[in-house]
């Protein structure tokens, strides 16, 4: 198989696992209890803490473990506006978020809070004079993800954080697609709450985390023991922060050489599949992390390119990474201005440091031969040719 749907998900290492197994039945005590077994594990989960820190730049206090990245968005945006709402109900974020953080803000509409969703153009990015002009002095919280999930583009979060530190409001930003991926550095990006999952940088499903900057109140998201800074309850998932902890510290090591070799092989991609007639990329290449490509090609379904391209061993994706199931169009590949038509033939290939250059070529082949296929059988094709 091929692999190219690293923004999906991807595989855990080897060196992760092993990390993990004393957690299942070695060090098994529940982090919460005081004797020898349960304080191993207790302190597995504080070295874990202290790995996810170094990799945004943070303090361990800082970190809560949560059970993915949906969760953190979850606690960040209904723990603020949920805190302050005696100081305002109006929360800004942008048209092309995950659903994790789309669908909280929706939910929040029943409560009485007011959403401005910031429009994002052709190249994928917010503007900073849009987010200026929205806020009002109701706006307790702006939510805006660092790097889209489906088209790869990277928000500009630093110049963000500068105006709502300036005018005090409280700023998240989901950064499931960008840590382990482009450097983050919570102090350098001015933000105050920051949301991470594990299984994008090559840890276990089900664990994620959330920076929450010193001083930073929160409304508690799980009622219960209040394990987790009193903003999370139940007992912890000790063997998946483990593993979370065990990813962080690689990917920090790893970063420099794995940007420079998603770099080089998106370089090759691109290239090769812009030969393809009608064929485009989305979103604004010059500011999108290095593994991220989104294409679009005229006269095709994408899900129709995405299983030819399965039945040749190659896994790409087409919509977003948690909901491609949905036949609805994309919501990012609308808000940078495509029709629905053009939305529907597009195709995303994420890389990861596994993949190779022969990979790529094998990659390009197989969707020149699927995509002419394709066409052959599109009215839509048959009718402009
Ligand atoms: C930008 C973004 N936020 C949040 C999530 C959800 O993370 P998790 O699967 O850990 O809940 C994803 C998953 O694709 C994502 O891409």
């Amino acid at each position: 198989m091929i692999y190219m749907d690293h923004a999906a998900t991807t595989p855990v290492r080897e060196e992760v696992i092993e990390a993990m197994e004393p957690y299942f039945n070695k060090y098994f005590g529940n982090p919460s209890t005081i004797y020898k077994v349960g304080r191993e594990a207790k302190q597995g989960m504080e070295e874990a803490r202290k790995k996810v820190a170094d990799l945004i730049g943070a303090n361990s206090e800082e970190i809560v473990f949560t059970n993915g990245g949906t969760e953190a968005d979850n606690m960040a945006i209904k723990g603020v506006a949920f805190k302050n709402k005696a100081l305002g109900n109006h929360i800004i974020t942008s048209q092309i978020e995950h659903p994790a953080v789309a669908e909280t803000c929706n939910f929040l509409e029943k409560f009485g809070f007011e959403i401005t969703y910031l429009p994002v153009y052709n190249e994928g990015i917010v503007k900073v004079e849009d987010l200026k002009k929205a806020i009002t002095d109701k706006t307790i919280l702006i939510t805006i993800m660092h790097v889209n999930s489906e088209i790869g583009t990277i928000q500009p979060i630093k110049e963000i954080g500068e105006i709502a530190r300036e005018k005090g409001i409280v700023f998240h930003t989901d950064a499931v697609q960008s840590v382990g991926k482009i450097p983050v550095n919570v102090d350098n990006l001015n933000v105050d709450l920051l949301s991470i999952s594990s299984h994008k940088i090559y840890g276990p499903k089900g664990v994620g985390a959330l920076y929450v900057r010193k001083g930073i109140r929160l409304e508690p998201f799980i009622h219960g023991g209040g394990q987790e800074k009193n903003l999370n309850s139940g007992t912890e998932n000790v063997s998946g922060i483990v593993g979370l902890g065990k990813a962080s510290e690689l990917a920090k090591k790893e970063l420099n050489s794995n940007m420079k070799h998603l770099s080089n092989l998106k370089e090759k991609l691109v290239k090769e599949v812009l030969e393809i007639e009608e064929s485009y990329l989305n979103g604004d290449i010059e500011r999108m992390i290095p593994g991220t490509a989104n294409f679009h090609f005229v006269g095709i379904e994408g899900e129709g390119l995405v299983l030819l391209l399965d039945g040749n061993g190659i896994a790409g994706a087409t919509g977003s990474a948690c909901s491609s199931k949905k036949l609805e169009v994309s919501p990012v590949l609308k808000a940078i201005g495509l029709d629905d038509v053009d939305a529907h033939g597009s195709l995303r290939l994420t890389l990861g440091p596994e993949n190779t250059e022969e990979e790529v070529e094998k990659v390009v082949e197989a969707m020149k031969i699927s995509i002419e296929r394709l066409r052959s059988m599109s009215p839509v094709w048959n009718s402009r040719n």
